[in-house]
């Protein structure tokens, strides 16, 4: 696919920059204004055509989501013709199901949202643990799914010797097995890095039990847990000192998407973690690992 114009937001440049500069397109920018009411308006740049990307990353999500409710049709009437939707991390994911009567189900309300705004959305591991697909959230739109776990896999593969992978949740499985693929095969080893997942158990926004795989040994081994988002940072706190408790040798953390609100690092420094990488589908310090020519590729491949 040819990608004329991405337009992006001064609070997440790097990501667009980089995009740009992959797929030789046109960077563009949209202004915002915040009136004293707390209303925004958009300047998008007045002569679009053909494909049009927004990179919009929906970390702290709110504002954003109103941001796009007015840029996508604006875009169209400034003269898109497909327009695309980069969202590295795509929120709302978690709220899955109606966990108790009455809770609306936001994942599928946010995505039917941004189904109706754009042609397409490109997401990187979104939290779709009980949904089959993006599908499913966004009907009659395509949805792109990429993962970066095998990117998290390279890389602690190639940081740490010998590691152990460890998810902190089942429903994480799949996920951690393409990490430990990826990571075999970026330092060329013959079988899948050794790897596991926990159990784990929320009990309220800060309070998380994980309970370690039955009969796994840690004494000596250099764990790096790996996740697909680490907001709060309780659970990767809650592994990583049960994984220390066991006798591990070292215990770092690869997640994709770098939410760490709150006290989330330092919850990390305390329970003995040592290195945190992230991917900068969300900008942060933590960040160590491009998704950019991922997002590059699916774009090119249409
Ligand atoms: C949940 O299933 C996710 O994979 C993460 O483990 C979870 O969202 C992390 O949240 P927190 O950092 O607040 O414990």
């Amino acid at each position: 696919m040819n990608i004329d114009h991405i337009l992006a937001f001064d609070d997440d440049a790097a990501g667009p920059r980089a995009l740009a500069h992959a797929l030789g397109s046109r960077l563009a920018w949209v202004d915002r204004h915040r009136f004293p009411d707390g209303e925004v308006k958009l300047r998008l740049p007045p002569a679009l055509d053909g494909t049009v990307v927004i990179w919009r990353g929906l970390q702290q999500p709110d504002a954003k989501l109103v941001e796009l409710m007015i840029a996508a049709p604006a875009a169209r009437e400034l003269g898109a013709r497909t327009l695309v939707l980069v969202c590295p991390y795509l929120a709302y994911m978690r709220q899955d199901a109606a966990f108790v009567p009455g809770e609306a189900v936001s994942q599928r309300h946010v995505g039917r949202f941004l189904a109706g705004l754009f042609d397409r959305v490109v997401t990187i591991d979104p939290h779709l643990h009980r949904t089959p697909s993006l599908g499913a959230i966004m009907p009659g739109r395509l949805g792109v799914v990429l993962s970066a776990a095998g990117l998290l896999g390279a890389h602690a593969a190639r940081a740490v010797a010998d590691p152990l992978l460890l998810g902190p949740d089942a429903e994480s499985a799949p996920w951690v097995a393409s990490a430990a693929a990826a990571g075999a095969a970026a330092i060329g080893a013959a079988w899948p890095l050794e790897h596991a997942c926990c159990v784990k158990q929320r009990d309220g926004d800060h309070q998380v039990r994980v309970t370690l795989p039955p009969g796994l040994a840690l004494r000596g081994r250099a764990v790096v847990l790996i996740d697909d988002v680490a907001s709060t940072g309780r659970t990767l706190a809650a592994a990583a000192a049960q994984c220390h408790a066991q006798g591990a040798l070292s215990v770092d953390v690869a997640v994709t998407h770098a939410l760490f609100v709150g006290n989330a690092l330092e919850a990390l420094d305390r329970a003995g973690v040592r290195h945190v990488w992230s991917t900068d589908a969300i900008p942060h310090a933590s960040n160590a690992i491009s998704i950019v020519p991922l997002v590059a590729d699916a774009l090119r491949g249409g």
